[in-house]
């Protein structure tokens, strides 16, 4: 056991993150995942480049950032799952089931997250694994590329193993460890990429593209996806952010671990964007059929397998290794958002139902396998039905509901002693005159707009 443990005693003994960086690495392992490799270039691709990267960016800072303090707070508040800290926020036990349903209907979110989310995983597993087949085994590795129900079921059961095996090893022992290491060298990675793909013919023009904003292409859908894809890649409003906030020391600085956890996560989408949208038009150069003629994304969900295969074939002898890379850093950042996910229904679970950790991560993963059968079963529509209600809604709605608890059902004081714990003095700082208001009124009132705007147009 780490010697700083929360020191409010719970029934149940919390782990805790042995070092600031490593929440830190953890928690931004749980952001960093396919929302910034796979569904952010996608969307920038689908919204007309630069000017979906401008809104995003913005949204971000100025409503995630926010978002997230009040998630990691009400989390470290509650020393317990989002279920039992959310129901226990309100000093008014009147509001005590409305913050408890707005918790289960979290908790189930992220297993429907879950379940999409290890779809993907699974195509990224195969992605990776196809390399290694490709010259003694061909058929191999074309199924383990090749979209077909049985290769994406297949698939999904092993991402959700693996995030499993991880998440029964514990908070400090799988998250950690795995966070920390394996970050830095997908940052790396990318860097290298963007320059190997700057040589290529077309890359300049998708350059353009993603940099310079036509700000006609702004409207409320887009709004509208830029906060979705914000949310999600930030991993707000289903819990995630607000359990590992209960993991956290009592002396970490709330507003400051969450400001690098948004910067690390916008950092890196950024960066997964200048390397897929110039990689996307070198594609578009070679003949990869990316729009249909309407201007529409042939196939936005599978885009990035389309791209950068083709990006790595185009590097010759060295394509094979930098694809195994490539794929394996994603795969890695991948599972460290997936065990974000489990974490969280298996920390109501053994909290409240009182099961083992191990017992309780295996009845998750069945339900969630359920779920994948289904949706695999029936691809289309389901699996885009399932992204939209999640990331497009739930998120964005359970996040403003969040602030709403942590603005009006925590009485000031309480907020500014939670926050004085990491940060001694913050009642003279700007943040303090701004955040607590913010959080009130201004999040619920810009995320609802943004709502009423997408649906004016
Ligand atoms: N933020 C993760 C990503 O960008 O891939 C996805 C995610 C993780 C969403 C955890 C929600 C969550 F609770």
């Amino acid at each position: 056991m780490p010697s700083d443990l929360p020191e409010q005693s719970t029934s149940i003994p919390r782990f805790g993150f042995s070092t600031r960086i490593g929440f830190v690495l953890a928690a931004a392992g749980s952001a960093v995942g396919l929302g910034n490799i796979w569904s952010f270039p996608a969307q920038v691709a689908e919204n007309g480049g630069a000017a979906f990267v401008l809104v995003y960016l913005v949204l971000s800072l100025v409503l995630a950032y926010p978002a997230l303090v009040a998630e990691l707070m009400i989390g470290r508040y509650g020393q317990s799952n989002p279920v039992s800290a959310l129901e226990n926020l309100p000093e008014d036990r009147l509001w005590r089931p409305v913050t408890k349903v707005t918790a289960i209907i979290a908790v189930l979110m992220i297993c429907l997250i879950f379940s999409f989310y290890s779809i993907v995983g699974g195509w990224l597993a195969g992605y990776t694994l196809a390399p290694l087949f490709e010259s003694a085994m061909p058929d191999t590795a074309s199924w383990l590329k090749t979209f077909a129900p049985t290769r994406n079921f297949v698939l999904a059961v092993a991402f959700i193993g693996l995030t499993l095996a991880i998440v029964n090893g514990g908070v400090q022992k799988g998250i950690e460890r795995w966070s920390a290491r394996l970050m830095p060298l997908l940052v790396l990675l990318l860097i290298v990429l963007i320059v190997a793909v700057m040589t290529q013919e077309g890359a300049e023009e998708g350059l353009q593209h993603y940099l310079i904003p036509d700000f006609n292409r702004i409207n409320g859908s887009l709004i509208l996806s830029a906060l979705g894809q914000s949310f999600f890649s930030i991993s707000l409003g289903v819990g995630a952010m607000m359990v590992y906030g209960s993991y956290l020391k009592r002396d970490a600085n709330l507003p400051g671990v969450a400001l690098q956890v948004c910067l690390l996560d916008t950092g890196i989408a950024f960066l997964a964007g200048l390397l897929i949208i110039p990689a996307l038009f070198v594609a578009l150069n070679l003949g990869v059929t990316i729009y249909l003629p309407d201007g529409h994304l042939a196939n936005s969900d599978t885009l990035v397998f389309e791209v950068l295969p083709a990006l790595f074939n185009n590097l010759g002898v060295m394509g094979i290794p930098v694809a195994l890379a490539f794929f394996s850093l994603m795969s890695t950042a991948a599972l460290t958002s997936s065990i974000s996910m489990l974490e969280v229904p298996v920390a109501c679970l053994t909290e409240r139902g009182g099961l083992s950790r191990r017992k309780a991560s295996f009845v998750i993963c069945s339900g969630v396998l359920v779920v994948v059968a289904v949706v695999i079963s029936s691809f289309d529509p389901l699996f885009s039905m399932v992204v939209n209600l999640t990331t497009g809604y739930a998120q964005p709605i359970d996040s403003l509901l969040f602030c709403l608890f942590a603005g009006w059902l925590m009485g000031r004081d309480r907020k500014l002693q939670e926050i004085q714990k990491g940060w001694p003095g913050v009642e003279h700082s700007l943040f303090w005159k701004v955040w607590p208001w913010y959080i009130r009124l201004v999040c619920p009132v810009m995320i609802a707009s943004v709502f009423v705007l997408e649906h004016i147009g």
